[in-house]
C-alpha cells in the first residue's frame, strides 16, 4: 500500500513537472490554468522604479489598450516595489499615498480587459525598504484577492537577513528555507480562492529552476536584476542555455523584464533581447514608458511572428544547438511540428553563418521564413547559410 502510494507520487511527480527533478519532493504544483503560457504584460519598475503611483498604471493601462499591445497579448499590469504603506490597527497592509485606492484602480485595470500585478517580499522589508508580508502572509494574501490582484511578484529581499539567522552559511538548508516561505505564500494565494499568478523572485538562488515549480511558483527569477545595456541583457539571455528543460505550461523560467525602448540599447540589440525572450519561452513584460514609445520600439515589442513564438502552445523552452565563436543558433520546437531558429552575432561586425539543419532537429528538406524581414525565404536541405547578420543582431527563422 505504501509502495503503491509512493510510485503513485513519482509517476503525478514525472507526469505533471516533467523533466524537473522530484527528488526534494514534489509539496505542491503551480495550477496549469495560470500561467499556460509566459505571462505577457507590462512592469513598472524598469523605467519608473519609485516613481510610480496610480496615475502611471492608469496611464500603462490605457496605452496598452490604444497602442494595441493588449490585443497583441499584453495582459498584465504590474505595479513593482514603493506602493507599501503601514499596517492597520488589525495588521491589514495600505496602500501609501500613491495609490489611494487600490481596488478602484484594480476596477479600473479590468474595465479595459486587463488583470492587475502586485508586489510584497517574504521579508519583513521590500528591496527599496518598504513593508513586506513577513508574519502576514494569508492576511496579505487576502488583501490582494479582495482588491482583485491577479498577479504577485514575491521578492526574497530583505528575507536574506533571516535566512542567515536561520540557516547560517549551509546552501542546502537556505534553500529548504526558501522552499518554505515561497510554498506559504502560494498556499496562502490558494487560499484565497482567487486566481493569482505568482512569480518568485530570489535571483536565481540554489537553482530555483530545480524545485520553483515544487513550490507553486508560475515563473522564477533565473538571475539577478536586468540593465537596459546589450552587455547585461546577453549575459542573462545568452546565459539561459541548458535551462530549457526546467520550463513548461504552468512553470516558465524568468530572465527578467524586458528593457525593449528604455533607450540604452540600439534597434538590432532590442531585436535581438525580445527574439531572445521570445526562444526562452520568457515571460514578456515589457518595462518601457508605453505612453511615449516610438513606432520601432512599439514595432519590435508586438511582432506577432515573434510572439507566437514565445507563447506558442507546445510551451517547450529554446535552446542553444550550435555555437562558433560570437555566432550562437538557438532552437525551439513549435506546435504543429515547426520549429523556431535564431541565429544570433554577439559580435560587433556583420557575419554570415552556416549551420546543420539537423543542429535544430531538421532532418530532410524544410521551408524557411524570416520573420523579422517578413520574408519566404524558400526550402533548404543539409544546411543554411544566413545573410549577414546585424552586429549584436539576430535573425529568426520559421522551418516548417
Ligand atoms: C529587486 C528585483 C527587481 C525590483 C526591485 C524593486 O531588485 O529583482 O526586479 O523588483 O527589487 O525594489
Amino acid at each position: 500500500m505504501r509502495i503503491s502510494r509512493l510510485l503513485g507520487g513519482l509517476l503525478l511527480c514525472a507526469a505533471v513537472v516533467t523533466a524537473l527533478d522530484c527528488s526534494l519532493g514534489a509539496q505542491t504544483q503551480p495550477s496549469k490554468m495560470l500561467a499556460a503560457t509566459p505571462p505577457m504584460g507590462w512592469n513598472s519598475w524598469n523605467h519608473f522604479a519609485d516613481k510610480v503611483d496610480d496615475k502611471t498604471i492608469r496611464a500603462a493601462a490605457d496605452a496598452l489598450v490604444s497602442s494595441g499591445m493588449r490585443d497583441a497579448g499584453y495582459v498584465y499590469v504590474n505595479i513593482d516595489d514603493t506602493w507599501q504603506g503601514t499596517r492597520d490597527a488589525d495588521g491589514t497592509i495600505r496602500a501609501n499615498a500613491k495609490f489611494p485606492d487600490m481596488k478602484a484602480l484594480a476596477d479600473y485595470v479590468h474595465s479595459k480587459g486587463l488583470k492587475l500585478g502586485i508586489y510584497s517580499s517574504p521579508g519583513a522589508k521590500t528591496c527599496a525598504g518598504f513593508e513586506g508580508s513577513l508574519g502576514h502572509e494569508e492576511q496579505d494574501a487576502r488583501t490582494y484577492a479582495a482588491w482583485g490582484v491577479d498577479y504577485l511578484k514575491y521578492d526574497l529581499c530583505s528575507y536574506t537577513k533571516e535566512l542567515r539567522e536561520r540557516a547560517g552559511r549551509d546552501p542546502v538548508k537556505n534553500q529548504q528555507v526558501m522552499e518554505e516561505v515561497y510554498l506559504k505564500m502560494h498556499d496562502a494565494l490558494a487560499k484565497t480562492g482567487r486566481p493569482i499568478v505568482l512569480s518568485l523572485c530570489q535571483y536565481g538562488w540554489q537553482a530555483v529552476w530545480r524545485w520553483g515549480a515544487h513550490v507553486g511558483g508560475n515563473l522564477w527569477r533565473t538571475t539577478g536584476d536586468i540593465e537596459d545595456k546589450y552587455a547585461s541583457m546577453a549575459a542573462i539571455g545568452f546565459g539561459q542555455a541548458g535551462l530549457s528543460k526546467y520550463a513548461g505550461p504552468g512553470h516558465w523560467n524568468d530572465p527578467d523584464m524586458l528593457e525593449v525602448g528604455n533607450g540604452g540599447m540600439n534597434a538590432n540589440e532590442y531585436r535581438t533581447h525580445m527574439t531572445l525572450w521570445a526562444m526562452l519561452a520568457a515571460p514578456l513584460l515589457a518595462g518601457n514608458d508605453l505612453a511615449a514609445m516610438t513606432p520601432e520600439t512599439l514595432s519590435i515589442l508586438t511582432n506577432h511572428d515573434v510572439i507566437a513564438i514565445d507563447q506558442d502552445a507546445l510551451g517547450r523552452q529554446g535552446d542553444r544547438v550550435a555555437a562558433e565563436g560570437p555566432l550562437e543558433v538557438w532552437a525551439r520546437p513549435l506546435a504543429g511540428g515547426g520549429t523556431a531558429i535564431a541565429i544570433f552575432n554577439r559580435w560587433t561586425m556583420p557575419l554570415t553563418m552556416t549551420f546543420d539543419l539537423k543542429d535544430a532537429g531538421i532532418h530532410g528538406s524544410v521551408h524557411l521564413e524570416d520573420l523579422w524581414a517578413k520574408k519566404d525565404l524558400g526550402s533548404f536541405k543539409g544546411s543554411y547559410t544566413t545573410a549577414l547578420v546585424p552586429p549584436h543582431g539576430v535573425i529568426l527563422l520559421r522551418a516548417q
